[in-house]
C-alpha cells in the first residue's frame, strides 16, 4: 500500500453540525481525508444563510457559483451521508470514541422518487390558502378607485396571463399597491392573494408601501461603489432630510440603494425615472434634486 493509499484508509467516522458553506467545507475536507461524514441540518436542505443570499462581500461573487460545485460534490461523495431535518440530542463519549443521539423530523416527501420540479411548492395547501370567495364579504373600494380598477381589469382579463398586464397598470396609476386594491384584483380574477403577493413582491419596480412620485436609485455596485456612491447616498439623504428605502414627506422623493443598473462606465450612476446620472459627483446633487422640484421634472440623460 502507498503512502497516498494510507491517507485514503478509513479512520473513522466524523460528525458536522450544520450544512452552511463552513459545514459543508468542513465535510467535503475530512471527506477528502479518508473520514466518513455524517453532516448534521435542522433544516430541509443544506446550504444555509449562503444560499439565500444573491452576492457576497467584498468581492460581490455570485453566492450560488460559490455553492453549488460544493452541493454537487456533497451530494456525489460516497463517504458523506447527508442527515437534514436532523437535530443533535445528546453526545456522550470522548474525543475519537463518542456516540451521537440524532432526532430527525419526517419530511413527508419520498425523497428517492422526488424530481425536485416544485409542483407542490406551487400548489402548497398551507402556504396558498385559497381565497374563501364564496360568501365572503365583498371588498369595497371607494368609487373612484374601483371604477379606475374595474377598467384596468376590463382591458387585461382575456388576455392570457392577465395578473402581470393588470399589476403593471395599477402600479402605473398608484405607483404602489395598496392592500385593498389587490384583495379586490384578488376577488375578481379569482387569483389567491397569496399569489398575486408573490408577483408584487418580486419584482423592483413594484412596491407595497406608498413611495415618492421620483425615485432616486443610487447604485451600490461593486464599480459605482468604489467611485464614491456611499458619498452620494449620504448627501442625497442628508439634502432630502430622509433614509435610504424612505420617503419624503411631500411624496416627491423615495431614496433606494440598487444593485448595478448597466451603467458601470458612467460609474458612479444614479437612475432617476428613464435618467440615468453618471459620473455624478456631490456637488451636483443639490441641483438635480431642485430640478425635480421645480415643475420640469423629466430631466435629460446626463453624463459628468
Ligand atoms: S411535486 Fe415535484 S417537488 Fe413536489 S414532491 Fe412531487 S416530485 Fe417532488
Ligand atoms: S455598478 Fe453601478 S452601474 Fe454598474
Amino acid at each position: 500500500m502507498t503512502n497516498g493509499d494510507e491517507r485514503k484508509q478509513k479512520v473513522g467516522a466524523a460528525l458536522v453540525v450544520g450544512g452552511g458553506i463552513g459545514g459543508m467545507q468542513a465535510a467535503l475536507d475530512l471527506a477528502e481525508a479518508g473520514i466518513k461524514v455524517y453532516l448534521v441540518e435542522s433544516k430541509p436542505a443544506i446550504g444555509g444563510v449562503m444560499s439565500q443570499l444573491d452576492k457576497t462581500f467584498p468581492t460581490n461573487d455570485c453566492a450560488m457559483c460559490t455553492m453549488a460545485p460544493r452541493l454537487v460534490a456533497i451530494g456525489r461523495h460516497k463517504d458523506i451521508e447527508v442527515l437534514t431535518l436532523t437535530e443533535v440530542v445528546r453526545i456522550e463519549g470522548e474525543p475519537g470514541n463518542f456516540t451521537v443521539t440524532l432526532k430527525r423530523r419526517a419530511r413527508f416527501v419520498d425523497e428517492s422518487v422526488c424530481t425536485g420540479c416544485g409542483a407542490c411548492v406551487a400548489n402548497c395547501p398551507i402556504r396558498f390558502v385559497p381565497q374563501p370567495l364564496d360568501g365572503a364579504p365583498p371588498v369595497k373600494l371607494a368609487p373612484d378607485v374601483q371604477a379606475r380598477v374595474d377598467q384596468i381589469i376590463a382591458e387585461h382579463r382575456h388576455r392570457p396571463g392577465p395578473l402581470m398586464p393588470i399589476l403593471q397598470s395599477i402600479n402605473a396609476v398608484y405607483n404602489y399597491f395598496p392592500e385593498d386594491v389587490l384583495r379586490y384584483v384578488s376577488r375578481q380574477l379569482n387569483i389567491p392573494l397569496t399569489q398575486i403577493l408573490r408577483v408584487a413582491t418580486f419584482y423592483n419596480a413594484f412596491s407595497l408601501k406608498p413611495r415618492g412620485k421620483y425615485i432616486i436609485n443610487v447604485c451600490m455596485g461593486t464599480t459605482c461603489y468604489v467611485r464614491g456612491s456611499e458619498r452620494l447616498m449620504e448627501r442625497f439623504a442628508d439634502t432630502l432630510k430622509i433614509k435610504p428605502e424612505e420617503t419624503t414627506p411631500d411624496m416627491l422623493f423615495t431614496l433606494k440603494a440598487v444593485r448595478c443598473i448597466g451603467c458601470c462606465g458612467l460609474a458612479p450612476a444614479v437612475m432617476i425615472g428613464d435618467t440615468v446620472y453618471g459620473k455624478l459627483t456631490v456637488k451636483e446633487v443639490s441641483a438635480i434634486i431642485k430640478k425635480y422640484q421645480g415643475t420640469n421634472g423629466h430631466g435629460q440623460a446626463h453624463a459628468g
